[in-house]
């Protein structure tokens, strides 16, 4: 079994990890702080911020890893989907430190990470399906084998996580807004607002007319009370939240019923949500559905997930040239 190295690097978080016999050694995440003033991640600076923090953060999981540069078989990167100039940074730099120790490559899809990483420290059957939610996706993925997904469901506009985000910039919330949401929802009580709920065929969502209905009722409801968000900050939250998951629980579970499965799996960024998290076991327990729900430090953007896909990609000899090309777009095909 081998030892790898991988590097992630598609949004505002670098990471690298190292993987050996299948096993996660280290897993180093260095959040971008540079973000928050702008209410959004602004793709120039996070180039630059993983230009600055990459060499180090390499440094580092090597370190806690014990492994030595020349105990490495091979060296893996989060290919797309992303922002571009992030990617090429990752890109670049696992080239780079590839070519000088003369290990091979590994391209890795970090939609395909996100699913797998529930495979870190779990072993999910087949075929199960996962949900995937993040800040910039919303999936529902038919996993037949570890590296063969089929994308069955996903959002049409928003994802997940950008609700959470761009709802919590109504109520004057900083970015990221979605961990305060699920924090202040905590001492919210979820039934106290109620918002439409797209209505949009099959397995696919919708989120951007949730937000623009909250944008209404907000400005509404502050038109006679110049208070009314500081006074129902925590039910607005709650309710927001109960929303957000009703919706994404709806499509999973007629995904779910309509396949035939029997096991579900979460993943990305808003997994880290404690609703989400609750509802999702509930589902699964009371439908006899086996689940499975990653680590919080699995959940959101990571280099163990990626290291989790190489190392099988490395035991069937995937490969790829040293002249590969970072994809902003790099789907998971459809069914
Ligand atoms: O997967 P991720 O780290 O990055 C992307 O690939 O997008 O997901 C980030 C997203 C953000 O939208 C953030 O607000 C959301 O995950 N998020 C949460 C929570 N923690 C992170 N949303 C709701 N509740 C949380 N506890
Ligand atoms: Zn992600």
């Amino acid at each position: 079994m081998p030892t790898i190295l991988a590097i992630e690097s598609s949004c505002d978080d670098t990471s690298a990890a190292i993987c050996k016999d299948g096993k996660i050694l280290a897993n180093i995440i260095s959040s971008q702080k540079v973000h928050e003033a702008w209410g959004g991640v602004v793709p120039e600076l996070a180039s630059r911020a993983h230009m600055k923090n990459i060499i180090v953060t390499v440094d580092m999981a090597l370190r806690e890893s014990g492994i030595a540069r020349e105990q490495l078989d091979a060296i893996a990167f989060t290919r797309g989907p992303g922002l571009i100039g992030s990617l090429l940074v990752g890109v670049s730099f696992a080239k780079g430190m590839a070519m000088a120790l003369g290990l091979p490559l590994i391209e890795v899809n970090h939609m395909q990470a996100h699913v797998m990483a529930n495979f870190i420290d779990q072993t999910p059957s087949f075929p199960h399906i996962c949900l995937t939610v993040s800040g910039g996706h919303t999936q529902i993925i038919l996993v037949k084998a570890p590296l063969e997904m089929e994308l069955i469901g996903e959002t049409l506009d928003d994802a997940a996580g950008e609700a959470f985000d761009k709802t919590a910039k109504l109520l004057g919330l900083p970015y990221p807004g979605g961990p305060l949401i699920d924090k202040l929802a905590q001492l919210g009580n979820p039934n106290k607002f109620k918002f439409a709920e797209p209505q949009i065929n099959g397995y696919d969502y919708s989120f951007s007319g949730l937000k623009t209905s909250i944008l209404y009722f907000i400005q509404k409801e502050t038109r006679s009370d110049l208070d009314f968000i500081k006074e129902n900050i925590n039910d607005l939250c709650a309710s927001i939240q109960k929303t957000i998951v009703d919706i994404l629980l709806k499509k999973l579970t007629l995904a779910v019923r309509e396949n035939n499965i029997t096991e579900i799996a979460l993943a990305g960024g808003v997994s880290a949500n404690s609703e989400l998290r609750k509802r999702f076991q509930d589902l699964g327990n009371n439908n006899n559905w086996k689940v499975h729900i990653p680590r919080f430090e699995y959940c959101t953007d990571n280099a163990a997930m990626i290291a989790t896909v190489a190392n099988y990609k490395f035991l069937n000899k995937d490969f790829c040239s040293y002249d590969v090309e970072p994809l902003a777009r790099y789907q998971i095909s459809k069914g």
